[in-house]
């Protein structure tokens, strides 16, 4: 190799070099501009059951941040005396449920960036349930409502070694039920209890979820249908999908779970030749 070609690479590597040096400081720059600190306002509701108000906090925020991050530092730094109920920070424990700008969501999946923080962000706590402190609401409610469901009632083994036969589809049909965490944010959307406190007569989405997960499992033969109609009070759902928006695990609560149980309704209670075919036939679709 010649001086000049030896030259000649060294002067492209080091230009290479240059420029590797060049993209890395452009990306430690942006970084540090995109983690500056900055601060914003978040309005709490801070109250019991016997009243409350919002209050304004104002709190340094960075990149990545969560509502449930901006809470525990204004609990941290301005009022330790601020109630909150959390306990994974992952999504899953369903606890942390509050309304966001009066929206229903987990505090520590809504992500700042997503937010305007320009105006002040209103945290309140679920409107559906009581009021026990700040931002935790009294959802013993929803524990009473579970009790009231029938629970798993499996056929008898299919085979002599005590196993059962499924489909596989059969089985796929309840899985995405359960997902739910009980968060209740779809309960506390639901205008039928939201607004008209029907909570005696209706036992909210989540729980027709639930009534959905065991009607449609394949071992199950208990019969639910009337309770659906009657305690359960399946008819005042008007299908808003509600719900079905603010659940954050994704579940299609109406389409799958509650259309589907008004069918069975529907064919027992108002259906004469559908209920005939369903007592020949001995079994749920
Ligand atoms: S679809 Fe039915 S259960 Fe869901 S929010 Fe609307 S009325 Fe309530
Ligand atoms: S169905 Fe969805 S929104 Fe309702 S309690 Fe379960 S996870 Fe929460
Ligand atoms: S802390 Fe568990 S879901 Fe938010």
């Amino acid at each position: 190799m010649s001086t000049t070609q030896t030259q000649a690479g060294r002067a492209t590597a080091d230009g290479l070099q240059s420029v590797r040096a060049g993209a890395a400081a452009a990306a430690k720059s942006d970084r540090t501009a995109s983690s500056v600190r900055r601060s914003a306002t978040f309005r709490v509701w801070r109250g019991d059951a016997a009243g409350g108000a919002l209050h304004d906090y104002t709190t340094e925020v960075s990149e990545g941040m969560v509502v449930l991050d901006a809470i525990h530092q204004i609990q941290a730094d301005q009022a330790n005396d601020l109630a909150v109920r959390w306990n994974c920070k992952a999504g899953k424990c369903g606890s942390c449920s509050a309304e966001v700008n009066g929206m229903p969501k987990l505090m520590c999946m809504t992500r700042l960036n997503d937010l305007d923080l320009e105006k002040p962000v209103t945290v309140e706590p679920m409107r559906t349930f009581p009021p026990l402190r700040d931002l935790v609401t009294d959802v013993s409610w929803n524990f009473e409502v579970k009790k009231r469901l029938k629970p798993f009632k499996p056929r008898p083994p299919d085979a002599p070694d005590g196993t059962w036969r499924m489909a596989q589809r059969d089985v796929d049909r309840v899985q995405e039920f359960r997902k739910c965490i009980e968060c209740f944010l779809c309960q506390d959307v639901c205008h039928v209890l939201r607004d008209h406190h029907k909570h005696a007569e209706f036992i909210g989405p989540r729980f027709l979820v639930q009534a959905a997960a065991l009607e449609m499992h394949p071992l199950d033969v208990e019969d639910r249908v009337t309770e659906l109609k009657e305690a359960h009070g399946i008819g005042y759902c008007n299908i808003t999908k509600c719900c079905t928006k603010v659940c954050p695990e994704h579940i299609t609560i109406t389409d799958n779970a509650i259309i589907p149980l008004k069918e069975r309704v529907v064919d027992r209670h108002y259906d004469p030749l559908a209920r005939l075919v369903q007592l020949v036939m001995g079994r749920k679709r």
